[in-house]
């Protein structure tokens, strides 16, 4: 597995320092407040475990999970949801933990879907983000590492569900990419 990485974008350290400092700032500017972290599956888990250690104040966790309909569609910005939350987040104060903003269409659908239900607000959290293909104005509150326009893995992130154990942000080299198809 190891000989099939080109490169390491963001190293276990950075990956570590930006769980850190994000988990610093939601615990200072939450305190007092009743706050539900929503983790995105499947990606989002590795960082959402980071995240939620360095939190000091008590919050509430959950999980959703989503696909993105086929290309043809994506641009549309409906995602399909496989699991949704169990928690009821009526006057609550809602952070989605994603691993990676990349178009920014999942969050813009998951950020009104969870504002239909009555919180208190919705706020975004990101370990990374791909500014370049942004396709949706999206205003990211909690904002990780800035990377370049690269298929990345690891940290959570998958090609064709493998390399989500990496613990370095990595790019593939070419010569593993066998279907495009995989690459979201
Ligand atoms: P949006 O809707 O912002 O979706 O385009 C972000 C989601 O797309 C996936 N994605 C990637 N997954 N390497 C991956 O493994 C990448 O470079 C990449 N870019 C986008 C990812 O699931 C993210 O949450
Ligand atoms: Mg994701």
């Amino acid at each position: 597995m190891i000989n099939q990485i080109k490169e390491i974008l963001v190293t276990r350290e950075e990956l570590k320092n930006n769980a850190k400092e994000l988990g610093k700032r939601i615990s200072s500017d939450y305190e007092g407040k009743e706050l539900v972290l929503i983790g995105v599956l499947k990606g989002g888990v590795v960082f959402f475990a980071d995240l939620i250690r360095e939190i000091t104040i008590p919050i509430d966790v959950d999980f959703i999970s989503v696909s993105s309909y086929g290309n043809s569609t994506k641009s549309s910005g409906v995602v399909r949801i496989i699991k949704d939350i169990d928690i009821d987040i009526t006057n609550k104060h809602v952070l989605i933990v994603e691993d990676l903003v990349d178009t920014g269409l999942t969050l813009h659908y998951l950020k009104s879907m969870f504002e239909a239900r009555g919180p208190k607000d919705v706020k975004i959290c990101t370990a990374l983000d791909k500014p370049s293909r942004r396709k949706v104005d999206l205003e990211i509150d909690y904002k990780g590492i800035t990377i370049p326009d690269k298929f990345v893995v690891g940290y959570g992130l998958d090609y064709a569900e493998k390399y989500r154990n990496l613990p370095d942000v990595c790019v593939l080299d070419s010569s593993v990419y066998t279907d495009k198809e995989d690459m979201d």
